[in-house]
């Protein structure tokens, strides 16, 4: 049976570069018999995260039982002074919800992590991430991939760097 990866990932920009290098990761777990799934923060649209609220969005219900039933993740995040987005946060933020499952969170799930950044590295991003994949009882793949000046890296979602693509 194919494993299954859930990609989460972009920003609220039109044209997002973490969306475009996050497609690009998903197709290589695709190439390799993954049976995928993409959620696009700016079409998640996802409210503020309000703790213990029963008004949840049905996004924020079809994301959390996406992650749940998953085997492993992608995130991608943009580079935000010095951190992840606000809204990526917000999105890993409902995944509180998971907390009453079993197992909670993302207990055991292998979780890729891949940032951009218009400057001259993306690292910073990519190692908050790690601290979330670690509170939620996830584990962070080794390899990651921070992308600087992603100005350079990706015209119209399409990316100009076909060794960055493989
Ligand atoms: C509010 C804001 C803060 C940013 N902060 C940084 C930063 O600290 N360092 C950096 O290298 N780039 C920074 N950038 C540039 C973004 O990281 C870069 O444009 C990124 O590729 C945007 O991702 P997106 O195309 O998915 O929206 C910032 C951009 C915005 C809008």
């Amino acid at each position: 049976m194919a494993i299954t990866i859930v990609a989460l990932g972009g920003s609220l920009a039109q044209q997002s570069t973490s969306l475009a290098a996050v497609r690009i990761a998903l197709e290589g777990a695709a190439a390799a018999g993954a049976h995928t799934e993409l959620y696009d923060i700016r079409q998640l649209d996802l409210p503020m995260y309000v703790p213990n609220t029963t008004d949840v969005p049905d996004a924020a219900r079809v994301l959390c039982d996406s992650v749940y039933a998953c085997d492993g993740m992608l995130w991608s995040s943009p580079l935000y002074h010095g951190t992840i987005s606000g809204s990526f946060k917000n999105a890993l933020d409902w995944l509180q919800l998971l907390g009453d499952r079993q197992p909670a969170y993302l207990t055991d799930k292998v979780i890729g992590l891949i940032s951009t950044a218009g400057g001259t590295q993306g690292l910073q991003a990519v190692n908050t991430m790690e601290f979330v994949v670690r509170a939620l009882r996830g584990w962070a793949v080794p390899l990651v991939v921070p992308i600087p000046q992603s100005w350079r890296a990706f015209q119209q979602g399409q990316v100009l760097n076909e060794s960055l693509a493989a």
